[in-house]
């Protein structure tokens, strides 16, 4: 049984693309995969909780991803049987694809009796991850693989910081979105407003360093206030929704310091900080029909 996490960003999605930093946690909702062999056959995958199936090489990104893992970790010779069991929402900007393919990246290199570094696995996985979106920042890989809560920058990667867990609540929208679009979406303004864009996202990348530096003193008023103002210049980026707004706006009234999108936007999760009154939020996002949970961060 081969584990992988899934993260919330708490400040600095997209800005984490363009070069800057972003503050992100492990969340203890897991993907966990087990392989078994068998007599013939390509690898397959099969995700019960997503309704997911897909074998090495098939014509979908899953396919093509199996394909490029198995390759990478010299398992591409092996008929396997791969079965996930997933604890974290598809599509909702939880890290879902990233742990799935940390999980399977390892549970290959098992099943083919290779020990990698987590530098190599995490590689093979961001291989994979480029299937599902053209240019991930190798963010939600990282913590997938590592846990904990870090600094990431592309290029250097993810620099832990030792700060206690921070229990957060999360709201599902129920609107779905793809990453890559809201990822495009940012491309696009910073291509037609390089300046204004620009200056935003270097915002959210200097507030991701000075949040960091707050929980690192469990200074959790000063994380709500970065987490309030990213989830500001996320909204004027054109990421938030109507769905993200009445979740953000229900999480204040009960209670919450800050509540804001978490991964790309346009529709997923929603995350909240209110120490203390993380059930009150949660209740009061299920009492508008809402999926909601209440998880640990960075533990
Ligand atoms: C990651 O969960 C969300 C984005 O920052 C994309 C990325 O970093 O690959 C929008």
């Amino acid at each position: 049984m081969i584990s992988a996490f899934g993260k919330v960003i708490l400040v600095g999605e997209h800005a984490v693309v363009h070069g800057h930093p972003a503050l992100a946690a492990a969340i203890d909702r897991t993907v966990v995969a087990r392989f078994e062999g068998r007599p013939s056959g390509p690898i397959s995958l099969s995700v019960p909780h997503w309704n997911l199936t897909a074998a090495a090489g098939e014509a979908s990104a899953l396919g093509e991803a199996l394909a490029i893992v198995a390759r990478e970790v010299g398992a591409d010779h092996l008929s396997v049987s791969l079965h996930a069991i997933a604890e974290l929402p598809p599509g909702a900007g939880l890290g879902s694809s990233a742990a799935l393919l940390v999980a399977v990246t390892r549970a290959l290199a098992a099943a083919a009796g290779r020990r990698l570094p987590p530098e190599r696995i995490e590689e093979i996985a961001t291989a994979g991850e480029r299937c599902f979106h053209g240019t991930p920042s190798g963010i939600d890989v990282a913590l997938a693989s590592r846990g904990g809560v870090g600094l990431f920058r592309r290029g250097s990667g993810l620099s832990m910081i030792p700060a206690p867990p921070i229990e957060l609540a999360v709201g599902l929208t129920g609107e779905p979105r793809r990453t890559g679009d809201m990822v495009a979406r940012v491309k696009a303004s910073l291509d037609a407003r390089p300046q204004e864009t620009g200056a935003l996202l270097a915002e959210l990348g200097r507030r991701a360093e000075e949040a960091a530096g707050a929980i690192a003193h469990g200074e959790l008023g000063a994380l709500a206030a970065h987490m309030t103002r990213a989830q500001q210049i996320l909204a004027g980026l054109g990421l938030s929704t109507r769905g993200i707004d009445a979740l953000c706006d229900a999480a204040a009234r009960a209670g919450a310091s800050a509540a804001k999108l978490t991964g790309a936007g346009g529709g997923g999760a929603v995350i909240a900080l209110a120490p203390g009154r993380t059930g009150e939020v949660v209740a009061a996002w299920r009492s508008l029909g809402r999926e909601a949970f209440a998880v640990t961060a960075g533990g």
